[in-house]
């Protein structure tokens, strides 16, 4: 017999269900003589406490310590809690959203981010983050985009795997390390409406196409955990999900290792209306094989009289507790309970030079440059620069999920600025505020004179970071409050004016792209975020970002996604002025304002001679597709290769352009390379109305290059 069965063996049901838990740190550090608050509301008695095998949300490691210590001498099992945290962007050292991240196209640099938050992290007393968030989004409206790499799901799944081997780095096991946890099993993003928690109805068939990649891909990437969506998919929540849960993920998928739940996403089944009481939503979600409850209190309650009613047998749940078990031992937490948290160790990592310089990077490698008509980069030789707007000299643009970051420790634009120009010749003012409710225009004439006395004006505006992320979805895309109204007259002031945005989605920014020479898009760069932008600015460095996801024109556009499939009545780039029964609107443009993918350099790139190896393509074969990039400039840069295909018949409704690869590559000024990519059968494969993951025989076009300049292969065939 193994350890880890004779463990089990030793076990009451009581201690077992207690592997089966998980609760906020605050429940083990109020005083218990008398049981209050949340453990009152969870009907959680001391014995309950003292079994319980994981808890989330501490604020200090030696809050963790504290708690693992004051456990251990009481368990007789001996078995370590595990601690998880949502460490999604950073932690003390903050990086940009993960919406950002895609933008970037950079696997590498996904992947040293997460270096970088799984060693301040673990040093702070966190085994498990709650990472990768992979879920498919189209709609600007929903608050959690900026949590995820966007519309691609090949390349949200490139990055996710990056950032998972990030992560785990040399072994979760290894203090340094965090293990991951995927979510939000499956289909969050497709909340209808762009609402949270709102009901997704999508088809097997899109299901498995859009959504379902992604979560694979962690699985295969070697995940550990996953965390099933607070949703109802089609009709029925994903905790208890049949289809999801045991069809898909545990029998088609294999995956043997930890089901959590989301926050208190059992206890929801009753509000779902699924679940008459807590007893039946605890069956449910443990028939669907969730290991681990989060927040609320049904297995604690029910799960013994489950089994003693025969609903359970005493091997389902062994078969539970002993992922638990089996995951702990795979962290280490057996034989190193503290699995290496160290104040001293996480206060030096925390914020250390190493640690800004990757984040700084991937600031500006995450930004994008959506416009510009000559106005960037800014000469450093300006006298006077005028940095104005709510975000000139914000430092809240960290990103929802940044908790350990502390604004303060952000550099603003402002700041940037000053370190590049000189304090003498920056100023800075507000103009107004970046709420709903703000419709104070009193710092408008202040902000105007400023323009007009300075050679250039960086116009800072955007969202608050609580604008989105979890349960902040929006009606209305447009730059909330008085900021609109402050760029017309800033920009009247001074045309040479650089709008820079703050933002957790894509915005609607149709006015800014008719009157703003320049807009730079950061979104929430995290910790370095103002440095990063005023290198972009002053071209210290040469913005290289695409987009992830694409910027509607407005949000009547929502949801839009390049990777749509056609209509029988296309509106053809080629004929923008067509009018009449096509799929279009009267009132505004079919495609977005700035599509996925789009995104300037200071450099120009131009694509040539693109060459396929062959016209025809077998099963067991690749055809090597090569295109020549030219950077036509003076100026250094990087560009994002993207290669795209379309079928261009198929027995369902094909995309009019996905993904296929990609390669960032740098180039010298005027230096040229030939890239290449293999096309595969594999990378042809769709999910046709049977259920099938299968390519047809055919023909299909190639397109490299990018939203605003593609070269165009001659059809090849799938033989
Ligand atoms: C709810 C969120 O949906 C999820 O993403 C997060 O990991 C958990 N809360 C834990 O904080």
């Amino acid at each position: 017999m193994d350890r880890l069965e004779k463990l089990l063996s030793q076990m009451s049901v009581h201690d077992k269900i207690g592997q089966l838990t998980q609760y906020n740190a605050m429940l083990f550090t109020e005083t218990s003589a008398e049981i209050t608050g949340p453990q009152q509301k969870l009907g959680l008695t001391d014995e309950d406490l003292a079994a319980v095998g994981s808890v989330l949300n501490f604020s200090s490691v030696q809050e963790v310590k504290d708690i693992q210590t004051a456990h251990l001498q009481n368990d007789p099992n001996q078995i370590p809690i595990v601690f998880m945290m949502d460490v999604i962007h950073g932690y003390r050292t903050v990086y940009p959203i993960p919406l950002a991240l895609g933008c970037s196209f950079d696997p590498q640099i996904a992947e040293e981010c997460s270096r970088v938050a799984a060693r301040e992290a673990s040093a702070d007393g966190v085994h498990v983050t709650f990472t990768p968030m992979v879920d498919y989004v189209r709609d600007a409206r929903w608050g959690r985009v900026m949590e995820t790499c966007g519309e691609e799901p090949r390349l949200t799944s490139a990055l996710a795997a990056a950032q998972i081997r990030g992560f785990h780095g040399d072994g979760m096991e290894k203090p340094g390390n965090l293990a991951t946890c995927v979510k939000h099993y499956a289909g969050y993003g497709g909340a209808e409406a762009g609402r949270d928690y709102n009901l997704v109805e999508v088809s097997e068939r899109e299901l498995r196409e859009y959504y379902l990649p992604a979560y694979k891909a962690c699985l295969d990437a070697g995940a550990p955990m996953v965390m099933p969506s607070f949703n109802s998919l089609n009709g029925v929540p994903s905790i208890a999900n049949s289809m999801l849960m045991q069809d898909i993920l545990r029998k088609e998928w294999g995956f043997d290792g930890v089901v959590i739940s989301d926050y208190n996403a059992i206890g929801e089944l009753l509000p779902h209306g699924v679940a008459a009481d807590q007893k039946e939503a605890a069956k449910l979600a443990f028939e669907n094989t969730c290991d681990i409850e989060m927040c609320s209190s049904g297995y604690f309650h029910h799960l013994e009289s489950l089994i003693n009613e025969g609903v359970f047998t005493m091997e389902q749940l062994d078969a539970a507790v002993m992922r638990v078990l089996k995951f702990k031992d795979q962290l280490g937490l057996f034989d190193d309970p503290y699995h290496g948290a160290d104040e001293k160790l996480a206060s030096s990592l925390f914020l250390c030079d190493a640690h800004r310089e990757v984040v700084k990077k991937a600031a500006a490698e995450s930004a994008v440059l959506l416009k510009n008509e000559g106005l960037l980069p800014l000469s450093e030789k300006l006298s006077k620069v005028a940095v104005i707007g709510p975000f000139a000299d914000e430092h809240g643009i960290n990103g929802f999920w940044s908790a350990h970051g502390k604004n303060e420790e952000t550099t603003t634009v402002f700041e940037g600025i000053r370190n590049i120009l000189g304090a003498d010749k920056v100023v800075t003012a507000k103009g107004c505020g970046n709420l709903w409710d703000d419709k104070d225009c009193s710092g408008f004439a202040e902000a105007v004179e400023m323009a007009k006395a300075a050679d250039a004006v960086v116009l800072c505006l955007g969202e608050p970071q609580n604008y989105s992320g979890e349960g902040n979805c929006r009606t209305d895309l447009r730059l909330p409050g008085l900021q609109e109204a402050l760029a017309k007259q800033v920009i009247a002031a001074n045309p040479n004016t650089a709008v820079v945005l703050f933002n957790g989605r894509p915005l609607d920014v149709s006015l800014l792209d008719k009157i703003a020479p320049a807009i730079l898009t950061m979104w929430f760069p995290g910790t370095e975020g103002g440095s990063a932008a005023a290198e972009l600015l002053f071209g210290k460095c040469n913005p290289c970002g695409k987009l992830s996801m694409s910027f509607p024109h407005n949000v009547g556009q929502c949801p839009i996604y390049y990777n749509h499939p056609n209509t029988g009545r296309p509106r053809w780039r080629s004929q923008p002025d067509h009018r009449g029964y096509a799929s279009d609107y009267i009132d505004c443009a079919t495609l977005p304002l700035y599509s996925f993918g789009h995104g300037l350099s200071y450099s120009n790139f131009v694509y040539s001679d693109l060459t396929l190896s062959s016209k025809t393509l077998t099963s067991d074969g690749s055809i090597r597709v090569s295109v020549k990039v030219r950077n036509d400039s003076s100026v250094p840069g990087k560009e994002v290769v993207q290669l795209y295909m379309r079928d261009l018949v198929g027995s369902v409704v094909r995309p009019v352009q996905q993904l296929i690869a990609f390669e960032k590559l740098s180039f010298e000024a005027g230096e040229e390379k030939t890239v290449t990519f293999t096309v595969t059968e594999e990378m042809l494969r769709f999910w046709n109305m049977k259920g099938e993951h299968i390519s047809e025989k055919g023909d299909f076009t190639l397109m490299i290059g990018h939203a605003d300049h593609f070269v165009l292969s001659d059809a090849f065939q799938l033989v």
